[in-house]
């Protein structure tokens, strides 16, 4: 039989776990911000703690730690996708409201959160219409619209110079890095302020991977990107600010800079210098 001080113990052990979370100053302006947002799935323990991280507006954040350790789960919530038998405790609050609430249209939340996956998902259809899709379904353009919303899309995901003179073709003939660039372009078409990216690159070859990142760096100016990676060079190279994630706990979140070179918490650097995960 397990000794109750062991159980003791062992919680008192999860509860110390060092922590160094920066809060950002209010000169910093926030994107999206959570607030203690905690979450289980069908009743276990809980996949993510008492999570409270802000977001700066117009730059990108990595969000980094082991398999399992809460990562697509903490961003999915920010998009609101998640299944029956998940409880979600605490605030997202965007643009100062809280949008972890059953009255808000998560629709709008999604239109103006835009989601893309490891996955490329392009639909069945040609480029265009990838594009216009969502688009076409809750408001009437004219083509001359829908034109310009296509070009300017599509060369804000770096796609424009390599697909422009074949908009008609089927979505699925393009490379992998093509279909991910193309899914950021579908997304963009909705005119969101925030995109969450879930490994965007993990499926793809070097080339590849080059011009998402790229795509990402060139984003930032009128957009808000958090980004899931388990690529240690990529979160240096892309992004501001890095939060490391160890089941379900945030135990570190600072400028990319600092977490990659002083990291102030132990597991961060064990982590970041690749002793496990
Ligand atoms: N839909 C789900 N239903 C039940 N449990 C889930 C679900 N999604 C995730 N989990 C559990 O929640 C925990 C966190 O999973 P999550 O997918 O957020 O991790 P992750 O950090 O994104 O991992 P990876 O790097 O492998 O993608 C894990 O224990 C996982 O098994
Ligand atoms: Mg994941």
């Amino acid at each position: 039989m397990v000794s109750r001080n062991k159980i003791v113990e062992s919680i008192k052990n999860e509860v110390e776990i060092e922590k160094y979370v920066i809060n950002l100053s209010s000169k910093h302006q926030r994107a999206i911000e959570t607030k203690d947002l905690t979450i289980s799935y069908n009743g276990k323990k809980n996949a993510l703690n008492k999570t409270n991280l802000a977001f700066e507006t117009n730059k990108i954040t990595s969000l980094i730690g082991a398999s399992g350790s809460g990562k697509s789960t903490f961003l999915r919530s920010l998009n609101l996708i998640h299944g029956e038998n998940t409880l979600i405790g605490g605030q997202i609050l965007y643009h100062g409201v809280n949008i972890n609430d059953p009255s808000i249209d998560k629709f709008e939340v999604r239109r103006r959160i835009g989601m893309v996956f490891q996955r490329p998902n392009p639909f069945a259809k040609s480029i265009y219409n990838n594009i216009t899709f969502a688009l076409t379904q809750r408001a009437k353009y004219t083509k001359n619209q829908l034109d310009e919303i296509v070009e300017s899309s599509l060369k804000q995901a770096a796609l424009w110079d390599q697909v422009k003179d074949e908009l008609n073709k089927s979505a699925l003939s393009l490379s992998g890095g093509q279909q991910q660039r193309l899914v950021i372009a579908r997304a963009l078409a909705l005119k969101p302020d925030i995109l969450l990216l879930d490994e965007p690159a993990s499926a793809l070859d070097p080339k590849s991977t080059m011009q998402v990142e790229e795509t990402m760096v060139n984003l930032k100016k009128d957009y808000t990107i958090i980004v899931v990676t388990h690529n240690m060079q990529q979160a240096a190279r892309v992004s501001d600010y890095t939060a490391f994630f160890h089941m379900g706990n945030v135990i570190e979140y600072d400028l990319t800079r600092k977490i990659f070179t002083r990291p102030k918490v132990k597991l961060t650097s064990d982590y970041v210098a690749g002793n496990f995960g």
